[in-house]
């Protein structure tokens, strides 16, 4: 079902899908692709929205917090938004601090997409379509980006990204849903319980770009691989989560990259029952406990989002992967086509 969300100030329409199926109910706007509501059931049956958004289009295009957004051409930063590829440098457009933070200023998210919907066998979506021009947000090649958002029967909601360049580049797709498995606006996701099959992350510094290391997870507070509540170990003190206000890091998945989604990470709300398990092909998992939100947005339900009040898990590639040549290549060339898959499985 299509209806019509808002105006851009150029009068340019923006709509939102809602499908449903296998019991969850996405909404999806061509802005952005962004993802504005998503509803499941608890153990009762009882549904929640259980990812932030807006109730309008103005805020989504004035505010940047990415609420439910694809984001490109590069997930998470860019150190001075600079990297050289083929012996040439490449200056991004820079938009958080020094560094250039989910594809700069004018990002996927902050475009119009073609929306199509598809229905085939028993599986329900969405295909999105946005073309990136040469040279748009400082990035080479033009990118013809591809994102297929497919509900299955089991109420699964997966994400296919392709994309295709005429120049060497680099890319680095998402999808930013700050989820809170109690609902939206509900309040603090510190009793959600998390599980992280990853024993490294990549330490940051106080711009939240990598250093470089790989390191260990064990006796910190970064150690997810048991199962552990967000808030139990938040407060440590430890340095990296002093740096970045909580946690807002990416976790180096023990598996790797693979030709096929793997488990890697599960996420529970214990009142409702409500759980996410997350599966990918990517390397890594950016999980990020919200630190930035200040009370100072107003989602859908009509309340305030304060800081901590959801988290969002971003499977991608490592940060400033263009300029760490320990980290797995982003580097996409004219003749291959980029292709990863996440899967989202819900269950109370
Ligand atoms: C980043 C955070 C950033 C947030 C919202 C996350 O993916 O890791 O540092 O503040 O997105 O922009």
């Amino acid at each position: 079902m299509k209806s019509l969300f808002g105006k851009l100030a150029d009068g340019t329409k923006v709509h939102r899908w809602s499908l449903e199926n296998g019991g969850t109910r996405l909404k999806v706007l061509n802005w952005g692709g962004v993802v504005q509501g998503l509803e499941i059931p608890d153990r009762h049956g009882h549904y929640t929205n259980v990812a932030l958004g807006f109730d309008n289009i103005d805020d989504y295009v004035a505010k940047t917090p990415y609420f439910g957004a694809l984001i490109g051409r590069y997930g998470n930063r860019i150190a001075k938004g600079q990297f050289t590829l083929d012996g040439k440098s490449y200056q991004l457009s820079v938009n958080d601090g020094v560094n250039s933070l989910h594809g700069g200023k004018q990002g996927f998210d902050k475009h119009i997409w073609d929306v199509e919907p598809f229905a085939k066998g028993s599986d329900v979506g969405l295909v999105l379509h946005y073309t990136s021009i040469d040279g748009e947000m400082g990035y080479p090649g033009t990118l013809k980006a591809k994102v297929t958002y497919t509900l299955t029967r089991h109420g699964d909601w997966i994400i296919d990204y392709e994309a295709t360049t005429d120049k060497a580049t680099v890319v680095n797709l998402t999808s930013h849903v700050y989820w809170n498995l109690a609902g939206e606006g509900s309040g603090t996701v510190e009793d959600h319980e998390l599980t992280i099959a990853a024993g490294r992350y990549t330490p940051t510094d106080t711009g939240l770009i990598p250093t470089g290391e790989l390191a260990k997870v064990s006796g910190t507070p970064f150690d997810f691989r048991k199962t552990k509540t967000i808030g139990r170990d938040i407060r440590d003190g430890h340095v990296q989560q002093v740096q970045a206000k909580g946690y807002d890091h990416n976790w180096v998945l023990d598996k790797g990259i693979t030709s096929k989604p793997e488990h890697v990470a599960t996420l529970r709300e214990p009142r409702s029952g409500r759980t996410l398990k997350i599966a990918t092909d990517q390397p890594g998992l950016q999980f990020y406990s919200g630190n930035f939100l200040d009370g100072t947005l107003t989602g859908t339900g009509g309340r305030t989002y304060r800081q901590g009040d959801a988290l969002c898990l971003e499977t991608q590639h490592f940060p400033d992967a263009p300029n760490h040549p320990n980290f797995p290549s982003t580097v996409l060339r004219p003749g291959q086509t980029y292709r990863t898959r996440t899967v989202h499985t819900f269950g109370a």
